[in-house]
Parts: C-alpha cells; structure tokens; sequence
C-alpha cells in the first residue's frame, strides 16, 4: 500500500491547475449508457473512482476507450444491467447507473451500498423516486431490483432531503420516461447542472438544472455527443487553502472560479488575500497572521462538506477559536483525531467540532479514513515541523490526479512511496 512522506514547512508558490471534476465525471459515465451512439467525454480526471466506473461499464456492456483525459464510450447493447456489490462497497457512486438502465433497458439490479466511512449514507431516495416514475422495485439478498417492462412515466418528484446524486441518477430515469417528470427541492450543485448540459446536448428536454425545481420532458431517444467536464471544485478549493495554510502565494488555474466562492468567502474572512487573476483563475495569498472564521457545511451554493476536513486543518493554523458544524453526514469528523495526532486542539461534540488555534503540528504517522480527511491531513503535513507518513493514500488516490506531483511542482516536499 503506498503512502506519503511529507517534509512541512515551505510556502507554496506560483500555479497549479485544476483537472477535470470527479463527481461530475461519474454521473456524465453512466450517462452514456441512455444511447447506443457514442459519447466522448473530455477533461475526466484520472482517478482511481473513475476506473472503477469505467470497469462497471464494461461489465453492463459498454465499449470504453481511454486516451489521456479523453474518454469514448458505446453502448451498442446492454448485456447486464448490474452493479454487483464487489463495486458497489468500493464506490457508492455505482448506484449512478440505476437510472439510466432502468431508462435504457426496463430493468437493473444494483446492489445497497452498505456502510461507510463518513456516514450512513442510503439511497432510499432514488428508489422513492423511481417508485414515482412507476418502475416497480424489489429487495432481496442486498439487491434493489427495479423494472419497468412498459418503461418510465414523467412525475412530480419531491426530494424531501436534498441528494445529490439521487437528483442525478433521476434526471437520468426521466429523460427517457414519457411524458413530464418536475423534481423538487433538488440539489443545486454544478455537477447537476453540467450533467445536464451533457444530456440536453444528447436530445434530452431539461430545464432548470442548477436551481431547486427542474423539470425534465421525456423524449424517445438520445443520441451520441462530445462534452467537456466541468473543472474540479473540491480540487481547486483543497489548493486555495493549501496555499493560505502554507503563507504562500499559489494561483489555481483552470478553475471557476464561482465554483469555489463559499471558501473564498471565508478565505477572506480569515484575512487571507484572495483575487482573480482572471475568468478561470484564483489567486491566494497567505502570508501574515489569519484569524479563525466559524463554518457550518451546506447544500451549494453554501460551504461544501467535501471541503470541511480541509479547513479544519487550517482552522488549526489560524489565531482563535473556530466552530465548524457539519450539516450534510454524521459522522465527518475522523480526521480530527488524526489531526490531534499532529498537536491541533480540537474537541468534537456531535456536530460540532471546536478547533483552536493557532496550533504547531508536528509529522507523525497518520492514516488516511476517506478521501476528504486524507486531503486534510497532507494540508497539515504541509506546514507540520518534521516529517509526517500518511498511510492508506489509496483513498486519496479516488479523487485527487498525482496530487504529489501537482503540490511538489509548487515546492512541497511530498514524495509517494510503495
Ligand atoms: N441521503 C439520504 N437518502 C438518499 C440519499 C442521500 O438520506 O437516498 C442523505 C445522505 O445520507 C447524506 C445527505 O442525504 O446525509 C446528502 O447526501 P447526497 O446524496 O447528496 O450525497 P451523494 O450524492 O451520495 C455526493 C458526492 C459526495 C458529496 C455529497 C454531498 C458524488 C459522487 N458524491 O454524494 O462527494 O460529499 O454529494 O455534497 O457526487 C467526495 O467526493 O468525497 C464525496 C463524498
């Protein structure tokens, strides 16, 4: 299992670009299963989740070729519409295919997710969903089973939490459907938005994507396209707090930056110098002493939960007390124990976690829990004295492309070793 070794203490300084977003690429992967034309997408990141989604398509029947960030998908026929539970447990995202196959072919077996890391996470509102749009649903042996021999029928959907992917895996069911489908209190996210793109540009009727109502006018066929992913958020914002944390001066380019103006927000409520060079870049500056700044996580547009572990380890590094509330999944918060490890001050009372600063880390050895906390702990390592070894970096291998490369190109001492 590789890990990383990370030397802290240098400011980071100059560009660092943002690849492709991993959670616009996955629903944009499984859209491709709604025609038997080919789908070309541009700018899909190269990690590891998305492998794992391109195998469960070979696996349901697709052709997939991969040059650089460049992916060709078709699906001439579907041969099994399944995600077996082997994929499923490694990548909850699997349940992204749900919709499409019981759009594309009237029927999918795709296995529960079970437990994970940073909550429990079901996904009982794609299949109340479906149950709207008429597929008849069974549960059995850790499968959900969902068929609609005579196809899908247009709805009102309302989504009495917000969900992600569940609004995605449903634009996806009622594209097809007949008639029209209006899903409510829907997730605002831009991978929603840019999901959508891709399937109006595929023959799909869909208006409102990106707001809380979006209404979707089934038609009979999809056809092939080109799409370029939209550029990864999470990425760009992980860069913008490494550069503060270090008192760098670091410019994240290929970004939008809209996309990230919740951390911004907050960046500069920190006293951290934050512009915009220009249309796709974001600037920050560090230096000098930052104050703590409360956050609460939110739907966008408010405070992504993806970038909550992220600023908690800046949050160790700044003057004050900081309450950071997580709204989105209960149980978030593994990486303040390892965090703790290093020297930060940081109590956990439900909810709540309650970090004071500003804190000097020492390396240590850590273990990386999920993507986002492995995030969090190279942000420490970075500015911890001595040297820290995160094991277990193939969760940051899901959703970060060679973030060792990327972050050594602006001066950090990070090197992976097997
Ligand atoms: N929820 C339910 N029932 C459902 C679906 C969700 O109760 O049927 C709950 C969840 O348990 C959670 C909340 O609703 O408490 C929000 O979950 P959501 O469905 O929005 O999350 P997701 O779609 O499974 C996506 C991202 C996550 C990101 C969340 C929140 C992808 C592939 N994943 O997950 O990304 O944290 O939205 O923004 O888009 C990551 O990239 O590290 C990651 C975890």
């Amino acid at each position: 299992m590789d890990k990383f070794v990370i030397t802290g203490g240098t400011a980071l300084a100059g560009e660092i670009s943002a690849s492709g977003s991993k959670n616009s690429a996955l629903p944009a992967l499984a859209a491709a299963l709604l025609t038997e034309e080919p789908v070309a997408l541009h700018r899909i990141p190269r990690v590891r989740d998305i492998r794992t989604m391109q195998r469960l398509l070979v696996d349901i029947g697709s052709k997939v070729e991969v040059e650089g960030d460049r992916v060709r998908l078709e699906t001439p026929r579907v041969m099994c519409p399944e995600a077996p539970y082997e994929l499923v447990k490694t990548m909850r995202a699997s349940s992204l295919v749900l919709g499409p196959l019981v759009a594309r072919c009237g029927r999918a077996r795709v296995s529960l997710p079970g437990g994970c890391a940073i909550g429990a996470r079901p996904i009982n509102l794609h299949i109340f969903g479906l149950e709207q749009l008429g597929a008849r649903i069974n549960q059995a042996h850790g499968y959900i089973e969902a068929e609609a021999p005579e196809g899908l029928r247009g709805a009102v959907v309302h989504f009495d939490r917000i969900t992600v992917t569940g609004t995605e895996d449903l634009m996806m069911a009622a594209v097809l459907a007949k008639g029209e489908t209006v899903l409510r209190n829907a997730a605002r996210e831009p991978e929603v938005a840019d999901l959508a793109d891709l399937l109006v540009k595929m023959g799909a009727k869909i208006d409102g994507a990106g707001s809380s109502t979006i209404r979707i006018q089934g038609v009979e066929r999809l056809r092939g396209t080109e799409h370029t992913i939209i550029p990864d958020r999470i990425e760009a914002g992980t860069f913008l707090v490494a550069g503060a944390i270090t008192g760098g001066d670091l410019t994240v380019t290929g970004c939008n930056p809209d996309h990230v103006g919740a951390l911004v927000s907050k960046l500069q409520q920190t006293g951290a110098d934050v512009t915009q060079p220009d249309a796709t870049s974001v600037r920050v500056r560090g230096g000098g002493r930052l104050r703590s700044v409360d956050m609460t996580t939110e739907e966008y547009p408010g405070f992504a939960t993806d970038l909550q572990a992220q600023y908690m380890a800046l949050m160790t590094q700044v003057e004050g007390i900081a309450i950071i509330v997580e709204t989105i999944f209960e149980n978030r918060f593994m990486h303040a124990q390892e965090l703790a490890r290093m020297g930060a001050n940081i109590r956990l009372d439900g909810k709540q976690a309650i970090v004071a600063g500003p804190r000097a880390l020492t390396g240590a050895g850590v273990i990386a829990s999920d993507l986002r906390a492995s995030a969090s702990l190279v942000l420490a390592a970075l500015v911890a004295r001595g040297e820290t070894v995160i094991d277990r970096v193939y969760h940051i291998d899901r959703g970060y492309e060679r973030i060792e490369a990327k972050l050594a190109r602006v001066g950090a001492k990070i090197r992976r070793v097997e």
